[in-house]
Parts: C-alpha cells; sequence; structure tokens
C-alpha cells in the first residue's frame, strides 16, 4: 500500500509561555501543503523500516517505527521515499508518523482512538490527523478546523539549514499574547521564532523579504525554520517569483483541504 505523507507550515505561531512539563504553550494556525513523502506498507516478519535520505535513522528514533510499536504492529516494512527535508519546520517527521497511524490501524484493523498515541509521538502528530487548516492551542493538540481556504498558490524555500526545535524554544527572549481564534486574516498572523531565528541566520530574513518583493501576500518562516513560505495571488505570480532564489531549493505548492 502506497500512502501521501504531507508537509504542513504554520501561518501564525506565538509562543505564549512555558509550562511545568517542559511544553510551551503555543498559538498556532497549521496548514498542510501538497509537498509530500511517499509511505510503502507491506506485510514482512518484522518490523523494517527504510528509507530513500540515508542522513535520517531508520532505528527506533525514527517516528515511523514509535509510531508502528505504539500500535503494537510489528509484522511490516515501511519504506519512507523522503521529500520533506528533516529539520526544515515542515513537520516531515510528524507527518510520516500520523500517517503510519493511520495506515497501520486500517491494514491491521486496530479499532483504537489515535489522538492520544499521536501526542505522545510529537506535538505535531495530532495536526496531520486532521490536516487542512487548523487553529490550534496547548502544545498544538487541542486543534479546531478552520474554514477550507481552498488551493492556495504557494512558495516554499528551503535552505540546507537545519533548526533544532529545542534550541529555537530556547532561545525565546519573550513570549506573546493570544489572539483567540479569528476569521482566517494575514495581516494577523506572525511567528514568534522569526526573531531568534532570524538574528543567527539573516538569510531567511532576506528569503521573506524576497517573497514580498515577487508580490507574495503573505511571507513568514514555518515553525521553527528553516522553511520561508509564501503565498499569492495566483500560479503565474508564484512561478514568476521562483527566478529570484537562484541557487536554493524551491518548491512550487498548493494548500490542501482537511484529509478524508
Ligand atoms: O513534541 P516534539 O517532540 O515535537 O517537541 C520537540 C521539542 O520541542 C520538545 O522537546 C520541546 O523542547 C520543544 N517543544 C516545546 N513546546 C511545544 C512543542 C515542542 O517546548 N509545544
Amino acid at each position: 500500500m502506497e500512502v501521501r505523507s504531507y508537509a504542513k507550515i504554520n501561518w501564525s505561531l506565538r509562543v505564549i509561555g512555558k509550562r511545568d512539563d517542559g511544553f510551551h504553550d503555543l498559538e498556532t494556525i497549521f496548514q498542510t501543503v501538497s509537498l509530500h513523502d511517499t509511505l510503502t506498507f507491506r506485510e514482512s516478519e518484522r518490523l523494517e523500516i527504510t528509507c530513500s535520505d540515508p542522513s535520517i535513522p531508520t532505528d527506533e528514533r525514527n517516528l515511523v517505527a514509535r509510531a508502528a510499536r505504539a500500535l503494537g504492529v510489528e509484522r511490516v516494512a515501511i519504506h519512507i521515499e523522503k521529500r520533506i527535508p528533516a529539520g526544515g519546520g515542515l513537520g516531515g517527521g510528524s507527518s510520516n508518523a500520523a500517517t503510519t497511524l493511520v495506515t497501520l490501524a486500517k491494514m491491521f484493523r486496530i479499532d483504537t482512538p489515535l489522538e492520544s498515541l499521536a501526542l505522545e509521538l510529537g506535538s505535531d502528530v495530532p495536526f496531520f490527523l486532521m490536516g487542512g487548516t487548523a487553529y490550534a492551542t496547548g502544545r498544538g493538540e487541542v486543534l479546531r478546523q478552520l474554514p477550507d481556504v481552498g488551493a492556495m498558490p504557494l512558495l516554499l524555500v528551503l535552505p540546507e539549514l537545519h533548526v533544532s526545535t529545542a534550541e529555537a524554544f530556547a532561545s525565546l527572549t519573550r513570549f506573546s499574547r493570544p489572539a483567540g481564534m479569528r476569521p482566517f486574516d494575514f495581516r494577523d498572523f506572525v511567528n514568534d521564532f522569526e526573531e531568534p531565528v532570524f538574528a543567527r541566520h539573516p538569510e531567511l530574513r532576506d528569503y521573506k523579504q524576497r517573497l514580498r518583493d515577487a508580490g507574495a501576500v503573505w511571507a513568514g518562516m514555518s515553525g521553527s525554520g528553516s522553511t520561508v513560505a509564501g503565498a499569492f495571488r495566483s500560479e503565474r505570480e508564484r512561478d514568476a517569483a521562483i527566478a529570484r532564489f537562484a541557487g536554493l531549493r524551491v518548491e512550487p505548492v498548493a494548500t490542501l483541504s482537511p484529509a478524508a
């Protein structure tokens, strides 16, 4: 069985404060996008993970392995064809974990709620069970679906830089007040990680500015970086922006509707 595992961006990401459990309370708007990995599942004697990207561990550190174990599934071989870069703020590992939970539950007819297993695997994993556009609080697991924004053209700029999420949280010098759930409006969107991450990696600020100069109606960093995304009025404007990023990996994508 072959299944797509989509990436996400954060339209907005406010960090509200540090909690007693070491995590931070957030207020974010998640969005699945059409960039995806492809996961192939087949029955096997034992749990076996392989990945097209040799830099990604395939042992128990891999969230796909941990998702299979969390469901008690051992007799499966899973291959990950990677397109979503690790450490890019696009939730690739979290998405792969959610895809694995959903697919294995179907394949092995396991009738158990997946939300709590998902949260144990990572703060962003529950969102990927839902997809589309969602307002999230808590660690990111208190989710409300927002109205579908349709297939909006986006350009993702993917620097080779890997940002550690834990380090990005530790580098925050101030917290935000929550904005509350409001109608979707680009003018409300901020990402609290931009300040500390742009300070260390000024080229990311420059990519955001280049997207704006190219006519993006919104541009911002995703998660704790390093991906910078821009939203465009048309595919034509989006595709014209690509020439401004010679030498960098860019991905023309579109926003996705909620998972079926
Ligand atoms: O949940 P996940 O494993 O993806 O989180 C990775 C790290 O990011 C955590 O260990 C924590 O340091 C930080 N984090 C946080 N608050 C969140 C999500 C992540 O502090 N809401």
